[in-house]
Formats: C-alpha cells, sequence, structure tokens
C-alpha cells in the first residue's frame, strides 16, 4: 500500500515509469506538447526576458540560467540560440531528474553546436555555485545549491511532482492511497496441437490498482483544512507538497534573480475543491486525456493543477498569453501577419512560414489552452 504521491513517483519516474520508459513527453507527436515544442517562438521571447533581467541585475558574468525539468533540451537549444545582450556571460544549467532525457537533452545541445562544444557535461551532482560554473551549457539530475545569480525558469515542471490527494469526510480529512495487486499469473492461450514447449512458460500481466483511504495525518489534514476549509463531504484536493519545496530550493539558490515558473492551475486550492477531480488530476497519452491514473500505471503521464496558494508566497501571477503579450509577442509576429494578409489569397512558402508562425503564436496564446497557464514569477535580492 503507497500514498498516492508515492504511487505517482513510481508510475512516472519508477523502473517502469512513464518517463523513464520512453513514453513520449513532450515530443511532438508525443504524448503531449508543451510551450517550447511548437516552435521556437517561447524560447525567443524567454530570451528577451533573460536580456532584460541581466541588465536589471547589473549585467553579472557569469549569468546562470537554471531550467527545472528541461527534458529532451529544447528550450534550452533555442533560448541560447537567441539570447543577444547576455549571449557571452550566460551559463546554462539543465536539471531533469530522468537519466535518459538528460542524455537526450546532452546530445541535442551537443549537435546543434550552441554550446560552443560538442559535449555536453553531465554532472548528477548539482555542485554549481557561484563563479563555479565553467561550462556555457550542462545537464544535471538535481537543483544546484547556489549561491547564485541569475535566472530559475520551468515550464510544466510543478504539475508532475507528486502529489498527496485527500478527501473531505463527514468528520474530518482521509488520504487517498493506493493498493497495487499483485501481478497476476496468466497462462497464454496455447492453440491445440501447437509446440507448447516456449509458450507455457507463465507470464505475469500488469497488477490492477485500487484506491484505499485512511484517515490522513493530523498535519496533512490541517493543511487541507486551512486551504479548502468550505470542501463539502467527498471533495477532494492535492497537497503540493514536492511543488512548495521545489520553488523554495529555486529560491534558496539564488543570491540574487528571478525564479520563472509556467504551468496550467488555480491561484487556490479551494477551487479545486469545488471541481470534480478528474478535471484537475489527468493523464495523458498521445496528446489526448488518458485513462483513470490507476489504470495501467507507467503508460501515461499523471498531472495536476498547480494550486499557487501552496507554494511559497511573493509571485507574481499573469496568464501566458499576458506574459507573452508583455514579452513582445506581437511585435515579433507583425511581419509575419503582414506578409500573410497580402498573400493570402495566392499563399506563397514564405506567406505558409508566415502562417505556420501565426498559428504557434495563436496556440501559445490560446485563452481556452495554454494562453490560460499561468506564468509566476518570485524576485530575489
Ligand atoms: C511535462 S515535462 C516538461 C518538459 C519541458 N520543460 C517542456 O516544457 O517541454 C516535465 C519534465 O520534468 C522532469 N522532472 C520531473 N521531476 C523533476 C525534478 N524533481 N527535477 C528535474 N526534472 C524533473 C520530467 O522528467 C520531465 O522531463
Amino acid at each position: 500500500m503507497k500514498r498516492f504521491d508515492e504511487f505517482m513517483d513510481e508510475a512516472l519516474y519508477g523502473a517502469s515509469g512513464f518517463y523513464v520508459r520512453g513514453g513520449r513527453p513532450a515530443v511532438r507527436g508525443g504524448d503531449f506538447a508543451t510551450s517550447p515544442e511548437l516552435g521556437t517562438l517561447f524560447a525567443q521571447c524567454i530570451a528577451g526576458y533573460l536580456d532584460r533581467v541581466w541588465d536589471e541585475l547589473g549585467r553579472p558574468d557569469p549569468f546562470v540560467v537554471v531550467e527545472g525539468g528541461a527534458g529532451r533540451g529544447t528550450l534550452c537549444r533555442d533560448v541560447v540560440a537567441h539570447v543577444v545582450a547576455c549571449r557571452d556571460a550566460v551559463r546554462y544549467v539543465m536539471v531533469e531528474r530522468v537519466d535518459s532525457q538528460r542524455g537526450d537533452a546532452r546530445a541535442a545541445i551537443g549537435k546543434s553546436g550552441i554550446s560552443g562544444e560538442s559535449r555536453v557535461p553531465d554532472d548528477s551532482l548539482a555542485r554549481i555555485g557561484d563563479a563555479d560554473v565553467p561550462e556555457r551549457v550542462v545537464a544535471v539530475a538535481d537543483l544546484p545549491v547556489g549561491p547564485l545569480v541569475g535566472v530559475v525558469l520551468a515550464n510544466e515542471l510543478l504539475d508532475n511532482l507528486p502529489f498527496r490527494l485527500l478527501e473531505r469526510s463527514a468528520s474530518g480529512w482521509q488520504e487517498v492511497h493506493v493498493e497495487r495487486a499483485e501481478p497476476a499469473m496468466a497462462m497464454p492461450q496455447v492453440e491445440e496441437g501447437h509446440d507448447t514447449s516456449e509458450q507455457e512458460i507463465v507470464q505475469p500481466t500488469a497488477g490492477r490498482a485500487a484506491e484505499v483511504l485512511r484517515d490522513a495525518p493530523a498535519d496533512a489534514a490541517a493543511m487541507a483544512e486551512v486551504m479548502a476549509p468550505d470542501a463539502a463531504p467527498g471533495a477532494r484536493v492535492p497537497l503540493q507538497l514536492k511543488a512548495a519545496v521545489w520553488v523554495r530550493r529555486a529560491l534558496r539558490s539564488l543570491e540574487r534573480g528571478r525564479l520563472l515558473t509556467f504551468d496550467y492551475g488555480v491561484r487556490r486550492t479551494a477551487e479545486l475543491a469545488q471541481r470534480p477531480q478528474s478535471e484537475w488530476l489527468r493523464t495523458y497519452r498521445s496528446q489526448r486525456p488518458g485513462h483513470d491514473p490507476l489504470d495501467s500505471p507507467g503508460t501515461a503521464d499523471i498531472t495536476c493543477d498547480v494550486a499557487f496558494d501552496q507554494l511559497p508566497p511573493g509571485a507574481t501571477l499573469s496568464t501566458q498569453a499576458e506574459w507573452l503579450a508583455a514579452a513582445g509577442i506581437d511585435s515579433m509576429t507583425a511581419d509575419a501577419r503582414a506578409l500573410w494578409q497580402r498573400k493570402r489569397s495566392k499563399p506563397t512558402a514564405a506567406a505558409l512560414a508566415a502562417r505556420t508562425l501565426l498559428d504557434e503564436a495563436a496556440a501559445l496564446t490560446d485563452p481556452d489552452g495554454m494562453g490560460a497557464f499561468w506564468a509566476a514569477e518570485w524576485h530575489v535580492g
């Protein structure tokens, strides 16, 4: 029997976890698409932001950019290619928990040539601090300790950090646990007259998981009560302690700088308590909402709307659409818009490329999609 967060940790990052066994996260045609994977516009907006922050911080050198949950390195590759003012000072640290993805990220960056070296160092220990960042791009398994001067970024990381799940009962709060039945032993069907010598090996089939509710420990129940005091019996809330700890560690790693995260979520946990769990605890497979998270663990991503009131205070929240507008996405696409207007009746190849860029901008700012994600920014020092 495991607590839900332990079950989720194993389902995503365990030996047979979704990310570990090659679920295809964050890739076009993969299980879901993220902003950096749509094209380079999102990265260009981040690059412009880094140039501005570098200036605001007094043009530090090195200027350390740490990206949590860097996945396959796409954002890193495109940001490093587009920074201008801080170009020579940037030291980019990709932080990715899954070894195989870190390997893919290092290979992608090495191949792109942006790091100036064909080999991107992999240091599973995060010993980076102060001026001790010799390489232009490195990949590590955990957040650096710091102290750093720069920016910590994360796109769609917080929703992926395992969370606890509590349910309001008539008398208090209960916590969701998951019981995974022992793998059932199944005998393969044997056709008559067929040589069975190899087929008769008994093979395990995937075990089925089931929910078990137990009285929540006092501290977890107290937290749920504070976050959602008006929850009705049967209502559920996530407790996103790992996300809160990650944000706190990121803030502590900075001597001066910014933490900027993008994710779907809500301002207040209480909003989640009023909605069915299926609306905010989702699975993704092949870019579509998947099945119940307890079915076939390891075959789909499991994510949760981020409850921003559970994270350390001090963040400025804006929607992704607002943030990208402030970062200048309209002026970046102005030429493409003009070209498409002129040539839309008889589009040239250039006009079609302009159309693709406009589609990308529309997807990034879609008020019913990514545009409604939250950009959360903390200032340090
Ligand atoms: C939803 S994917 C987003 C990938 C990428 N940021 C993007 O936007 O395309 C989340 C990534 O975070 C990684 N991850 C999860 N927990 C992590 C942690 N504690 N530290 C670093 N990476 C983590 C996962 O392995 C996965 O690659």
